[in-house]
């Protein structure tokens, strides 16, 4: 209702600025008690029949912040406050980088859609750490979203990824190898399989010595996924995936294709919200038929409603996210998709939201 009301203000201002504005909002929600209790009494919805055990981290509720917005940590305490279950800051590289000349966000809300060439600004993995490590242990699991720099070339591309993760270990409860950005140029190539299990053998074998050197069991290193990749590149990775380098898939980022715009759009970047809902919710299945739930999938693409919710868990995902459906429905779409998820769990009879992971085959 409140959102509704300054939605029409909010959109007047550059996407990007709006963003920020956001951003810098609730990091002071998050900062101050009062307020984020506030914010809570409004937002927060929880059951058990939403809550799960993945990975040995405990979920209250499988509705994400997908990569891309928090991109430097600086809003995890205000997210939880708005009901979001888990909180996937990043993407962050190494060392900090502008990304590409602005503007580089463009909403198209005839299709509640968006499309973004950001290229991953960010202030660099030290800065974030010691957001972080200032921000203290958080209430929900969080994800660290890790990148390559744009100068960095893609030979040396596992050395970034474990510069990153060495940064960040102390402070995830995941992380992520985001190789599927169609923003960095040639980020996208690491996806292929020869690449890709040399590049997650090595941040595995990073991400086992930094368990020992901080007296903890290595990160859930979860991988994710273009929605752009042939069937064949699919079942290559799904395959991959069933071997000891990869704990999880996320499926998907953005699309370069433009298939379902009711309106033609000359920008470049990738594109996100309902357009991508169905193609993912695809993705999504062809990897569960070969993986089944030995590698949990996080889906994510298009997710507005709970039916949205249902479908990909139904498809195979274990958790899903949402960024996209936040711009369009505001801080109230974590509670929305929850409520309507729970309705719908309740009409199927099931009592844990586990149950109905995979079952739409
Ligand atoms: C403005 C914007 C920036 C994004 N930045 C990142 C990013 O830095 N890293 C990443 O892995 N995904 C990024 N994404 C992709 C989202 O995490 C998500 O995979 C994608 O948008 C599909 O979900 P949605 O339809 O709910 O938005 C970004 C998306 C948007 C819209």
């Amino acid at each position: 209702m409140f959102y509704e009301l300054i939605k029409p203000a909010f959109f007047l201002l550059d996407p990007e600025q709006a963003h920020d504005l956001a951003i810098g909002w609730m990091e002071k929600t998050g900062r101050c008690r009062v307020t984020r209790d506030i914010a809570k009494s409004i937002y927060y919805l929880e059951d058990p029949l939403l809550a799960q055990t993945l990975w040995g981290l405990r979920f209250s509720n499988p509705v994400g912040m997908a990569a891309g917005f928090d991109k430097n940590a600086r809003a995890m305490p205000g997210l939880t406050a708005l009901g979001f279950g888990f909180i996937e800051i990043g993407t962050v590289t190494p060392r900090a980088q502008p990304g590409n000349p602005k503007p580089r966000i463009f909403r198209l809300p005839a299709d509640r859609a968006v499309i973004n060439r950001m290229g991953f600004p960010n202030e660099g993995a030290e800065v974030v750490a010691a957001r972080m490590a200032a921000l203290g242990k958080q209430t929900v699991p969080i994800g660290i979203n890790l990148g390559k720099n744009k100068d960095t070339a893609l030979e040396d591309a596992a050395a970034d990824y474990v510069a990153a993760l060495e940064k960040l270990f102390p402070y995830g409860d995941y992380c992520v190898i985001n190789v599927s950005s169609p923003n960095t140029p040639g980020l996208r190539l690491l996806q292929g399989a020869d690449y890709l299990g040399a590049l997650m053998a090595e941040v595995q074998a990073a991400n086992r010595r930094l368990a020992t050197q901080h007296h903890r069991t290595p990160l859930p290193c979860l991988l994710k996924i273009a929605p752009d990749l042939a069937q064949e590149d699919l079942e290559a990775i799904a395959h991959l995936a069933l071997g000891p380098d990869i704990d999880g898939l996320i499926a998907t980022n953005t699309t370069l294709s433009r298939n379902g715009l009711s309106q033609p759009s000359d920008e470049a970047g990738g594109l996100s919200g309902a357009p991508l809902r169905v193609r993912s919710t695809d993705i999504i299945r062809i990897l569960y038929r070969i993986t089944g739930k030995d590698v949990p999938i996080i889906g994510v693409g298009g997710i507005a409603n709970g039916q949205d919710a249902y479908d990909k868990l139904r498809a195979g995902a274990s958790l899903v996210q949402l960024y996209t459906s936040f711009i369009y429905e505001g801080p109230a779409v974590a509670r929305k998709v929850k409520a309507e998820l729970l309705e719908l769990l309740r009409r199927e009879g099931v009592r844990n939201v586990g149950e109905v992971i995979g079952s739409s085959g």
